[in-house]
């Protein structure tokens, strides 16, 4: 694999994919049929903004617009649940409902959850563990077999200024460097790369375009963006600046 290094960061030639973080219909729709994004994440918190229906029916109507546009792209759909055996079961049923290839279902990382993280990999279904916040948390979970960790970018930056993380530093568990989020990433691509884990990181939890630029240079496989970040990641005044003076001056040859 060709590894491009890009400042302090080192990016795969063929990664740095986005993904849509939603679990709206319309939002997911619009994305799709642009072909930029290769997967769609959804959580029990964006499914609960979305109109009351069941579970099973809201992901089907998102796997039909997948179909319809971007057939085989990633699904990552989340469990909600805390208890291993309940987790192992859902998991199970949404393998076996949902029956499409490409789903990762997200397990949250969690001494308990580890099991389960162990024996849904074991059997062959892709985990996505998710609410990974830090460096040892995305390595436990990537030996654990978990094909995607996934790192949440916001609440890392987030955790340094909460007063839970001040005895985590008074017993050396954490040092600020591990709320910074790009040094989380950094480190994080770097063990897995290498101890050659297969693993491949999503960074989740982007709260601005510049969150998404920093999360790729970071090394990040995969960084699963709020469709409201789309509109301001594709546009720039300069682009409607040429663009316009383009058109002005072919209208004026034409008129010549
Ligand atoms: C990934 O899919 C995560 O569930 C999501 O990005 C979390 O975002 P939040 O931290 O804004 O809830």
């Amino acid at each position: 694999m060709r590894h491009d290094s890009v400042e302090s960061g080192v990016i795969s030639s063929n990664h740095m994919k986005i993904f849509i973080d939603s679990a709206n219909l319309v939002e997911i729709e619009e994305a799709l049929s642009r072909g930029f994004v290769q997967g769609v994440t959804t959580n029990p918190s964006l499914l609960s903004k979305e109109p009351k229906t069941s579970f099973e029916t809201h992901v089907g109507k998102i796997l039909d617009l997948i179909n319809r546009y971007q057939p085989g792209i990633h699904l990552s759909v989340e469990v909600f649940s805390r208890d291993p055996e309940e987790i192992l079961k859902q998991a199970e049923h949404f393998k076996k409902h949902f029956n499409y290839p490409n789903l990762s279902i997200k397990v949250q990382i969690g001494w308990n959850e580890l099991v389960t993280i162990k024996k849904l990999s074991d059997n062959g279904i892709s985990v996505n563990c998710t609410a990974c916040m830090s460096i040892t948390q995305a390595i436990m979970a990537a030996r654990a077999g978990a094909k995607y960790v996934s790192l949440f970018w916001g609440r890392i930056r987030d955790g340094g200024a909460e007063s839970e993380s001040v005895p985590l530093r008074e017993r050396k568990a954490f040092d600020y460097k591990d709320f910074d989020p790009a040094f989380v990433t950094k480190s994080v691509r770097a063990l897995l790369d290498v101890g050659s884990i297969p693993s491949e990181i999503i960074v989740g939890s982007i709260r601005s375009v510049m969150d998404v630029r920093d999360a790729a240079l970071a090394g990040a496989h995969i960084v699963t963006v709020p469709p409201k970040f789309f509109q301001d990641m594709v546009s720039h005044f300069k682009t409607d600046q040429v663009v316009n003076q383009f058109l002005t001056d072919f209208s004026g040859w034409l008129a010549s």
